[in-house]
């Protein structure tokens, strides 16, 4: 082990950083609109199956390569194999994975910060209902210069972060903000079940109806499952690498797995609630987020508070999130190429901020047919982390084989044992190819 390496202070504060990690925009923006432009209860049926069949085991898989190599994403390869050079790749692929993420992650981030910015103004309690549903079109849209100056708000917060170092000022906000957004999105899920629209929602999100499933949603699941959990760009492996070498990862892998599914349902249910309650569309597509809960911070009373509340804790969850996407590339850049942490964040961290400007430009056309804010989202969600992931799941299942599981694991129960051990080798590799097969005729 590195003398000199950062550490987390006990287990449960790698869970809460890890849990602060996969927590994000994914859970509480990404996964409603996704669920509600694919179908709903479809859509969410296969991405439980995505999280369980695939996302567990491979959030095992990053943490105990991360844990065992106490290395960054690049060298925990070579540490636990002579000849990991060619793993080496998905290293280098999940970097990439970081770089495209990192730039719309932080223009979202803000649009959380716009959005918070006009909640302490209490800008949305006298204006009409359309005025609200109307405001976020129009910022993305026509507003470039607000959503560019929010964005490097963001970007420069996150740099300041990572540049200082992870484990003190990053474990300290995490155990701090995880547990007031838990409380947070728990009032606001009580509140919901008040509202009229919440048998609806459920219904929408849970009841079981397979004529909606179709390729399209299957694919957006497994990325998805990716997304939320912070698989497939090194993230995992980086956290892992802060934690002390011994011991088995099973129980700190289920947490966040658990935390984070629980999180994404939580919110999924508050906004279809709201959309089924104000007739909003299911189906907004991004704004989801961003138009249906001004529209019930308005109604309710202490709307004030509980607005500036959310948009604060939505903000840091973002915020945890995209420090650890950061902080993937500048350990690389620290450990290997020696560069200071103060030059390596601010020079990444600047290189996205730039791409983060040009997904500000919705009519900024790409490769013919995207813009460069779905470019980037759909090549790591649909490319790079799925492809990443595979490799990930052959060299644990392979590679280091069984006796890595099951010290992985840490459990003696032989058929538990030799389930993973295939679903790692054999059925997690397929079906994401099979899907990364999907998404690249998709794309190209
Ligand atoms: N999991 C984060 C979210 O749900 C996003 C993320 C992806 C963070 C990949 C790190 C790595 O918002």
């Amino acid at each position: 082990m590195q003398a000199n390496r950062a550490h987390w202070s006990s287990r449960i504060a790698f869970v809460l950083a890890a849990t602060g990690s996969a927590i994000g925009l994914g859970n509480i923006w990404k996964f409603p609109y996704m669920a509600g432009a694919n179908g709903g209860s479809a859509f969410v049926l296969v991405y439980l199956g995505c999280i369980a069949l695939i996302g567990f085991p491979l959030m095992i898989a990053e943490i105990y390569i991360g844990k065992k190599s106490q290395k960054n994403t690049i060298e925990a390869f070579e540490t636990l194999h002579h000849a990991g050079t060619f793993w080496k790749s998905a290293g280098f692929l999940g970097m990439l994975g970081c770089f495209l993420v990192l730039s719309f992650y932080s223009l979202v981030g803000g649009w959380v910060l716009d959005f918070e910015y006009q909640s302490l103004l209490h800008r949305f309690a006298n204006e009409s209902d359309d005025f609200v549903k109307n405001y976020f079109v129009d910022l993305i849209h026509n507003r470039q210069g607000t959503q560019i100056f929010w964005h490097s708000t963001f970007m420069l917060i996150t740099i300041g972060i990572v540049a200082k170092g992870v484990s003190n000022g990053l474990e300290k906000w995490n155990k701090i903000l995880m547990p007031i957004l838990f409380s947070l999105l728990i009032f606001l899920f009580v509140y919901s079940l008040f509202l009229e629209g919440f048998k609806e929602s459920i219904h929408f999100l849970f009841a079981a109806d397979f004529s909606k499933l179709t390729w399209k949603s299957v694919l957006e699941a497994v990325g998805h499952a990716f997304f939320t959990l912070s698989l497939g760009m090194g993230s995992m492996i980086i956290y892992g690498s802060y934690m002390e070498k011994e011991g088995p990862v099973l129980k700190q892998a289920a947490a966040v797995v658990l935390l984070d599914t629980f999180i994404a349902l939580l919110a999924g249910t508050i906004i279809f609630t709201i959309v089924y309650t104000f007739n909003a569309e299911p189906g907004a597509g991004p704004g989801l987020m961003f138009v249906t809960l001004p529209l019930l911070f308005k109604q309710i009373p202490g709307s004030w508070f509980v607005s500036n509340a959310f948009f604060i804790l939505v903000f840091f969850a973002a915020l945890t999130s995209a420090i650890s996407i950061l902080e993937v590339l500048s350990a690389y850049l620290i450990d290997t190429k020696k560069w200071s942490r103060i030059k390596a964040t601010f020079l990444v961290g600047g290189a996205m901020w730039i791409c983060g400007v040009l997904c500000a430009y919705p009519k900024l056309i790409i490769f013919g047919k995207n813009n460069v804010f779905d470019v980037f989202d759909i090549l790591s969600s649909k490319i790079t982390m799925p492809l990443t992931g595979i490799m990930i799941s052959i060299f644990f299942g392979w590679v280091l084989g069984p006796k890595a599981i099951e010290e992985a694991v840490g459990i003696r129960s032989k058929f538990l044992l030799q389930g993973l051990v295939w679903v790692v080798r054999v059925i997690a590799p397929i079906c994401v190819a099979v899907m990364l097969y999907k998404g690249i005729l998709e794309v190209f």
